[in-house]
């Protein structure tokens, strides 16, 4: 065999190896790539390091950047979301959701609020595990086991977060909020229906603690 002969079969030897190594390997490669997006082999998802900014590269409307002016965008107060974990510290850890090595793959749910969102513990819990302590001169709150609770009531029954107008502290939308799920009594309240009391004036938050309604069996 010449020279040029013998070069040119080990160069189809080699391309041959070559393709062979493609033929097992690519499809391997593909098989493990669609391993890692079955939901059950994800890894963990971590807080993000952009943190706020990196959510806001995406979520970039104003329904989402009015939050830094709201109480929770507070970063002098070093309970807050914005002074912890910003977006985060109530939607959940992110770096799956925002992860762009997984461009065309969709979005693994983050934690979502109001009707046909995640789960009521999961929304409730996202809240409580700030406010369930004390925080500052901001005083926990015993919501676990109250009648709210009990009820499956999730905070944003009754708060936005995405917004610097807190309709809660307002009477009106207060009672008409309450009146949602407790018309009658909001109509001809049980306990001082005829007493003289001016309910059209009063908050419903002026008597009920809403956060820790306990029945009289119950907690005190
Ligand atoms: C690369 C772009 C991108 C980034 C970065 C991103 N998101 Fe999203 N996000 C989306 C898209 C697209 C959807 C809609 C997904 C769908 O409907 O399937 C979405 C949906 C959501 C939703 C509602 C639905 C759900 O799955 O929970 C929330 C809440 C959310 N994102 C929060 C965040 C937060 C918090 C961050 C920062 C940690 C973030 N996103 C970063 C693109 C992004
Ligand atoms: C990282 C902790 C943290 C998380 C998570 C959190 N909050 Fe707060 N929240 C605070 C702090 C701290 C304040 C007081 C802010 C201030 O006035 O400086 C506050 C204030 C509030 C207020 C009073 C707002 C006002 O206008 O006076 C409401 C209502 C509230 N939070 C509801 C919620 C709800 C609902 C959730 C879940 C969707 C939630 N919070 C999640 C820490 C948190
Ligand atoms: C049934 C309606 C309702 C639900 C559900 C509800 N709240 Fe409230 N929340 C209120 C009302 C009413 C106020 C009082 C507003 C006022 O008078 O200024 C209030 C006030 C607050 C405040 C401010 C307290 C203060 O001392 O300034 C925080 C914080 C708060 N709620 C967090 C939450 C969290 C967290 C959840 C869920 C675990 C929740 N709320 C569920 C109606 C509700
Ligand atoms: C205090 C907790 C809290 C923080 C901080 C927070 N969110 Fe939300 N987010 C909520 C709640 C509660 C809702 C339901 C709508 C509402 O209450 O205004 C919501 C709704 C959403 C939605 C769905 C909007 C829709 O129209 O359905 C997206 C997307 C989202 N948030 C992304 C973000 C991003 C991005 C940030 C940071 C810039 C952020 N959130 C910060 C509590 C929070
Ligand atoms: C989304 C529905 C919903 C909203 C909004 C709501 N509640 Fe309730 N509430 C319930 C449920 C469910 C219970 C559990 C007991 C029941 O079924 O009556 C309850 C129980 C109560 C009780 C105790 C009733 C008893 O029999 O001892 C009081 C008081 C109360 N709510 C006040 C309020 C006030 C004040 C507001 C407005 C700030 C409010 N609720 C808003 C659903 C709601
Ligand atoms: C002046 C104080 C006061 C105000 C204001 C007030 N309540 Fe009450 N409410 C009470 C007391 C006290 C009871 C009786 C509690 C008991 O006996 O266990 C009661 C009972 C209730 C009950 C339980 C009714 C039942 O069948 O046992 C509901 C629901 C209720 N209030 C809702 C509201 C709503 C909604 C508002 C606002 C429109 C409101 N209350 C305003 C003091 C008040």
């Amino acid at each position: 065999m010449g020279e040029v002969a013998m070069r040119k079969m080990l160069m189809r030897e080699t391309a041959k190896k070559v393709l062979l190594c493609l033929l097992v390997v690519l499809p391997l490669a593909g098989f493990m790539s669609a391993e890692a997006q079955k939901p059950g082999s994800l890894p963990s998802p971590k807080f993000t390091e952009k943190g706020t900014d990196g959510c806001l590269e995406c979520h970039a409307g104003s329904k989402m950047t009015v939050v830094a002016d709201s109480p929770h965008g507070n970063k002098d107060n070093p309970h807050t979301p914005y002074a912890q974990q910003g977006c985060e510290s109530c939607h959940g850890k992110g770096s799956l959701h925002s992860s762009r090595a997984r461009g065309g793959h969709g979005f693994p749910a983050l934690i979502q609020f109001k009707r046909r969102g995640s789960p009521v513990a999961e929304q409730n819990g996202a809240c409580l595990d700030c406010h369930a302590k004390d925080m500052g001169s901001l005083a926990g709150m015993d919501w676990t086991g109250s009648l709210h609770d009990n009820g499956r009531i999730t905070c944003g029954n009754c708060h936005d977060s995405h917004t610097t107008d807190n309709k809660m502290a307002r009477q009106t939308d207060q009672t008409r909020t309450c009146a949602r799920c407790h018309r009658a009594d909001v109509q001809d309240h049980p306990r001082f229906a005829g007493k003289g009391i001016a309910f059209d004036e009063l908050k419903c938050s002026t008597c009920h603690d809403v956060h820790q309604l306990f029945s009289a069996a119950g907690r005190p």
